[in-house]
């Protein structure tokens, strides 16, 4: 079996990178010997996902868009492949099921690909200078991003293969031993686990740290668990079997709303794995199917998990329910775990839940991933990696649970205990679960933001506009709802914090809040999802003050679940982006790179009627518009950029009114930008 060790960052040589690349480059491509033939990669085998080709290409693609991002590598290598292989629905509901055409490129154009970006990144690893520690600004991050991302995708491809029909895979010699039946299952219990206080995080990423790590295990996060009791095995398939024989899939009372929902469109009768064969169970592996081995965990997801924890707890009179994350970590801590069924260091599949003991309990890591209830969301100080600034934040959306513990074939970072892996609530992974009677705990939220630009603009948002100066994005949000006629949804483009969208809800049934800035946008998530968010604020050189935000303070926040916050370029918005009735583009404008394209195709959004408000004090700069596209303001023609505003918008609108709003952004406690901006209303023709 082949696994190794990630490399640490603060004693790593080129040798460990590069034979860590390449055992991982090597082990992925070895796992799609499994299949049959070469038409099986354009199977799909899970409808809501790309069929195989796309991951067999994608993982090397990743390398070749990441490092060219880092500006690693001058040009593409196939610019076609590199665009059909670099976006994953990996996160498809079935109520966004995409039905785009793609021309998938033949299983060898893909592997001469391959062998052209392991040749490339070979030649990157051997020339490029090493410095350690390796921080997450260092040009060796994107290349340890590549191979963790490809580890990643060695466990979730090797779920889809899963999920093939049974026929067109095989076992293969590189690929085992899967683990012994073992005996009956043993009887689970409950058993203490004490409570104390958790820290979370592993704090800055600025730091220098061990481990390469996804920006969403930094940052830090206290919170305050108290004693609970945990079962001692994983749930086993002979305990999850007394809920399929009691009709648990039928009984809707046991599911909660998203897990009917997900019933009635899968119409489960049994975990996806096992399989119906005159009445009796078989269990379908990576590379074959067995008879289901009563002592190896079961594999649900997580709406199953949950629904088994309420009919057993309707059955025993307990309050069971799936562990925090903060509690897996308490188990965690008061466990012993030497060797456990991951890494492939034992077996490829699950093995028996009394096989591997860690202290008290068993299976406290590895075997299979463990559901827990909490969804994930970003610890205080995080902040998403400029090179992959999408890979944890489209999760933080209340739908993606956090799972803990790796399985069988989770390596490098899946395997290390801190790692923070989400997944959508009805996917399937080689996840499992166990139980907790008890879930008291306390989120200490100590913490506050620092970074000048969030403190900044939350104080202009939310805090108290200075000099008698009314606050700036609220009233534009209220007034801008004034001169409209239908309020179905609202789009408020360059959000920031998240005020002027707040302040819509009341008015709009949906209110979308766009930014480009990702940790802007996590403020205004936060704000909404938590009620609150601290700050710091410079008084005078380096003292400043904290100052927290609370929503309950505001008129708008029974309305607040109307807004949905996402990061999004406003020179490039994606096509779903449409029927506005309402588009606000406060202090927006002077930021894009391509004002001229954003206010040609707004009006296509819109619905006829609706009305467009766009504020700007038109102080361009090069630093984010290149002179060419300014607007206005330049000394050949002597145009105001109003003006050029108009010559673009006349076409799709009509100007009903104009006005200066002044504003004012702190600095520190004596010194404020003062400004004004030009506000414009618009009416769709
Ligand atoms: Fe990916």
């Amino acid at each position: 079996m082949e696994y190794c060790k990630p490399p640490s960052l603060t004693k790593t040589s080129k040798e460990e990178i590069k034979e860590y690349f390449l055992r991982t480059y090597k082990v992925y491509e070895e796992l799609f010997e499994l299949l049959v033939s070469d038409e099986v990669f354009y199977e799909r085998p899970e409808p809501l996902r790309h069929p195989l080709i796309f991951y067999f290409g994608h993982t090397a693609v990743f390398f070749s868009n990441k490092l060219r991002l880092a500006k690693l590598l001058e040009t593409p290598i196939d610019p076609e492949l590199e665009s059909i292989c670099a976006v994953g629905v990996d996160e498809m509901s079935w109520d966004d099921l995409n039905s785009e055409h793609y021309d998938w490129p033949s299983v060898e154009k893909v592997r001469r690909y391959r062998k052209e970006v392991e040749n490339r990144v070979v030649e990157l690893i051997e020339k490029l200078p090493l410095e350690l520690p390796i921080t997450w600004q260092s040009p060796w991050w994107p290349i340890l991003m590549g191979i963790e991302h490809e580890r990643i995708h060695l466990e979730t491809s090797s779920v889809l293969i899963r999920q093939l029909d049974p026929g067109l895979v095989r076992p293969h010699p590189k690929w085992g031993p899967i683990a012994p039946i073992g005996a009956a299952a043993p009887a689970n219990e409950l058993l203490e686990v004490s409570g104390a206080q958790v820290q979370l995080g592993l704090g800055s990423w600025s730091e220098i740290h061990g481990f390469y790590g996804w920006d969403n295990e930094f940052g830090q996060e206290v919170i305050e668990v108290e004693d609970f009791l945990a079962s001692k095995y994983l749930v086993s398939n002979a305990q999850f079997l007394e809920f399929v024989e009691a009709g648990g899939y039928e009984r809707e009372e046991y599911w909660e709303e998203e897990g009917k929902e997900w019933l009635r469109y899968a119409k489960p009768r049994h975990p996806v794995f096992w399989i119906e064969e005159d009445g009796e169970y078989r269990l379908r592996l990576i590379d074959r199917v067995i008879d289901l081995p009563l002592a190896w965990p079961v594999e649900v997801n997580y709406h199953e998990a949950k629904a088994f924890c309420n009919y057993l707890g309707a059955k025993e009179g307990l309050a069971i329910t799936l562990p925090s994350e903060a509690q897996w970590y308490r188990l965690y801590a008061q466990s012993e775990v030497q060797d456990a069924n991951i890494e492939l260091r034992h077996y490829f599949s699950p093995c028996a839940v009394d096989r591997f003991r860690h202290g008290e309990f068993y299976d406290v890591m590895g075997n299979v991933w463990q559901w827990t209830r909490t969804p994930i969301y970003p610890f205080a100080g995080f902040s998403p990696h400029p090179l992959y600034d999408d890979f944890s934040l489209p999760t933080f959306d209340d739908r993606h649970n956090i799972i803990k513990g790796g399985s069988f074939i989770s390596t490098g970072n899946e395997a290390l205990p801190w790692s923070r892996y989400a997944f959508r609530r009805h996917f399937f992974q080689h996840a499992g679960f166990r139980y907790v009677v008890g879930q008291s705990e306390r989120r200490k939220s100590q913490s506050y933001e620092s970074d000048e630009a969030i403190s900044q603009y939350c104080d202009f948002h939310y805090g108290q506009a200075p000099f008698d100066l009314p606050n700036f994005p609220a009233t534009l949000a209220k007034r801008a709802a004034s001169y409209c006629t239908n309020f179905q949804k609202a789009l408020d483009i360059g959000c920031s914090v998240g005020r002027a969208s707040f302040e819509l809800a009341p008015f709009f049934e949906e209110v979308i809040g766009l930014d480009f800035s990702a940790r802007f946008i996590m403020v205004a998530d936060r704000l909404q999802r938590e009620g609150v968010f601290g700050y710091r604020t410079p008084t005078e050189g380096e003292l400043g003050q904290i100052r927290t935000i609370e929503m309950e303070c505001f008129d708008f926040t029974p309305f607040a679940h109307r807004c949905r916050f996402f990061q999004a370029d406003a020179c490039n918005l994606k096509p779903l982006y449409k029927d506005f009735d309402l588009v606000l583009a406060l202090n927006l404008i002077d930021r894009l790179y391509d004002p001229a394209s954003f206010l040609r195709t707004i009006g296509d959004r819109m619905r006829p009627d609706g009305i467009l408000m766009i504020a700007s004090p038109y102080s361009w700069s090069e630093e984010y518009t290149p002179k060419e596209w300014w607007l206005g303001g330049l000394e050949k023609d002597g145009k105001e950029s109003f003006e050029g505003l108009r010559e673009i918008l006349e076409r799709d609108f009509e100007l009903i009114d104009r006005f200066d709003q002044p504003f004012a952004i702190k600095e520190s406690r004596r010194k404020y930008q003062h400004t004004l901006s030009d506000v414009s209303v618009w009416k769709k023709r």
